[in-house]
């Protein structure tokens, strides 16, 4: 629940593409903790459609410009890293608290250079990981809470997407990345031990992965991702002693326990109180944990420091690869 305890953040956003215009400039216009004070883009059209749907008269081509001009108090700086990298770094270098998408850039150099930056310049930052503040997930694990610690977690990502990924980020930065994040997230603590397998389901990229991440808590997570199954879905099986729920992010839940086969059905839409997609995937409760990291100045849960983690460790499993 959103919560208005100070002034809404003067928000500036670099780009206006698709994700954003979906997602992020939806949730700093709906919640009150945010005010958007401007915006970039270097697709004149792009920036201008953006303006008129948020209503947002302050629209700059230049980042720095925007950025001298309207002086916001964060920026969302929001594209791919293959172009985004070296803005994320001026930001960074300029003292400026900063909210972007996943990856945290394409590689571990880029990643640790990023978190090393935000440290040293005492930055909020924070990646936009939202499954692991997906309503409906957030739900079940307050719900499980009661019954004692995360025993095992299983997250599978599976789309039908069969053709070789040719751009510069692989299927591990682009997606696998969310698996791993959730199963952090869900399972706590520090991973300490990796099993994995990965396969190239006849494209020659790696277009599989499962793995298995052993956790000091003790707990395990399980993940299955896969780009060549039936179709497109990003689930999560929590499992605590005695209870269990069985999760599509962004559709149905069940949570069963005491060995019931009955359980309670659940939605991500009924959890969140809306049927709009930046509220019931999580988008909303990511960005309001940032802004309130922003007045606070202590990180959120997905900040450089933390998403670097999730970075290792996708770069653990694809260097424990083998071309099979
Ligand atoms: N969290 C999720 O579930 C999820 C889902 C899909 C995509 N993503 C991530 O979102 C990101 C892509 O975001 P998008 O779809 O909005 O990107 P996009 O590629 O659609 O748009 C990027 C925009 O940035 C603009 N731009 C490029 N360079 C610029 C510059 N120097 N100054 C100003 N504007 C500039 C481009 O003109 C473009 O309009 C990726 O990192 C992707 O991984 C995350």
């Amino acid at each position: 629940m959103t919560t208005v305890t100070a002034q809404p953040v003067r928000v500036g956003i670099v780009g206006a593409g698709s994700l954003a215009t979906r997602v992020h400039y939806p949730s700093l216009t709906k919640s009150p903790l945010a005010r958007i004070v401007g915006i970039c883009d270097l697709d004149r059209d792009r920036l201008d459609r953006a303006g008129e749907e948020f209503a947002v008269e302050a629209r700059f081509t230049d980042y720095r410009t925007m950025l001298e001009t309207v002086a916001p108090e964060a920026v969302y700086v929001i594209g791919q890293p293959e172009y985004m990298y070296g803005i994320w770094c001026w930001c960074l270098s300029h003292g400026l608290d900063l909210f972007v998408e996943k990856p945290l850039g394409l590689t571990l150099h880029q990643a640790t250079n990023l978190a090393y930056l935000a440290e040293e310049n005492r930055c909020i930052t924070q990646v936009g990981f939202q499954r692991r503040a997906s309503p409906v997930l957030m739900y079940a694990q307050s719900e499980l809470a009661a019954y004692g610690p995360v025993t095992h977690a299983l997250c599978s990502f599976y789309k039908w997407q069969p053709e070789p990924m040719l751009g510069a980020r692989d299927h591990m930065m682009d997606d696998g990345v969310h698996a791993i994040d959730t199963l952090r997230a869900v399972c706590g603590g520090e991973v300490v031990d990796i099993h994995s397998i990965t396969r190239r389901v006849g494209t020659p990229d790696i277009n599989f992965f499962s793995a298995q991440l052993v956790f000091d808590t003790g707990a395990v997570g399980v993940l299955v991702n896969s780009w060549t199954s039936g179709r497109r879905v990003f689930r999560v099986d929590l499992h605590v002693p005695g209870a269990c729920a069985e999760l599509d992010l962004e559709g149905v839940g069940h949570i069963y326990s005491d060995g019931s086969t009955a359980g309670s059905d659940v939605t991500a839409q009924s959890i969140a109180g809306s049927d709009a997609f930046y509220a019931y995937a999580g988008f909303l409760n990511k960005s309001e944990e940032f802004l309130r990291a922003v007045r606070t100045r202590h990180q959120a849960p997905s900040h450089f420091g933390d998403a670097l983690k999730t970075m290792q460790i996708a770069e653990q499993i694809l260097h424990r690869s083998r071309a099979i």
